[in-house]
């Protein structure tokens, strides 16, 4: 059964999915701060991490959809840990992943490498479900970008402080997923988790901003609410940190020539006891959508 399918069956294909209607915010429990970016591997290290995923994308990658492919937890492999932990423990303190923390039957995929030849809609990736630990920073580092092509990150100054969420207002496609909501019934404004809507036309994203770094696989009031915080550039080796309320995504490299990017991405959280959200993890378990994938994907051009 597709994705499609069982969005029908539990009434939210074109609508709203949201998983958890009792979800809280964790707006106030760590300061807000800007985006930045970090010298993080050397170009050993890069050629190492590249190979790391290439040697096991017949056996242990998962696929997403069509166009996006999945190694989950790079942090539960030694060879990666003696790499990552260090670098992360010098940048960010004491700090957690998921799968330290979770007692989720059901597992997320927080962290993970990542092939793709598609974007994703401007989103969050938050896990907010976890008692005393505060989703804190998004750490992703890319690794490469096939089509030589410098395809950069954005960041809005929107933020949102519920559980992860795609903004699709007035767009619907047949991507569902297990953990994160979907918005695409009002104005951004109008949900309780959105913080900064914009209302000035003079800065909200311009139409051309949209057609330059987004073409044709949206509508432009997909973006109606949303001012541009930052660019950065997908540098190999040079990690890209935001805070995990702040609304972001990668522009369509595609347009300028890119064919597929690999990275690793990493959510990490603040243990702070006083944060106490509603636990239930999805209302809608059916929503599981990753299959295992016995394909390299880059034999395939059309996936
Ligand atoms: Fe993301």
């Amino acid at each position: 059964m597709t994705h499609v399918h069982k969005a029908k069956q539990l009434g939210v294909y074109g609508k709203d999915l949201v998983h958890n209607p009792d979800d809280k915010s964790f707006e106030g429990f760590i300061p807000e701060e800007q985006p930045y970016q970090i010298d993080f591997l050397d170009d050993f290290e890069i050629e190492y991490c590249k190979k790391f995923y290439y040697d096991r994308v017949t056996s242990e990658v998962v696929q997403l959809n069509k166009s996006h492919f999945f190694l989950v937890y790079p942090l539960n492999y030694p060879e990666l840990r003696e790499i990552l932990i260090p670098k992360l423990n010098e940048q960010f303190g004491k700090w957690f992943s998921y799968s330290d923390i979770n007692n989720d039957k059901q597992k997320q995929s927080s962290d993970f490498y990542f092939w793709q030849q598609g974007i994703f809609a401007p989103h969050t990736d938050s896990l907010i479900h976890i008692p005393g630990y505060v989703p804190y920073k998004d750490v992703l580092i890319p690794l490469e970008m096939e089509g030589g092509v410098d395809s950069p990150y954005y960041t809005f100054n929107q933020r949102w402080y519920g559980r992860g969420c795609h903004f699709k207002y007035k767009h619907i496609d047949n991507m569902f997923a297990l953990y994160s909501d979907i918005m695409r019934e009002k104005p951004y404004g109008e949900y309780k988790f959105f913080k900064n809507y914009e209302s000035d036309p003079d800065k909200m994203i311009s139409k051309d901003w949209y057609d330059e770094y987004f073409g044709e696989i949206y509508n432009y009031e997909m973006l109606q609410g949303f001012s541009l915080n930052k660019m950065l550039p997908w540098t190999p080796g040079r990690a890209i940190v935001t805070d995990s309320s702040m609304i972001h995504g990668a522009t369509n490299y595609k347009i300028k020539g890119g064919k597929y990017k690999l990275g690793i991405t990493l959510r990490l959280f603040k243990n702070i006891p006083e944060y106490k959200p509603s636990t239930v993890f999805s209302v809608f378990p059916q929503m599981q959508g990753f299959s295992e994938c016995k394909a390299d994907p880059r034999m395939d051009e059309n996936a």
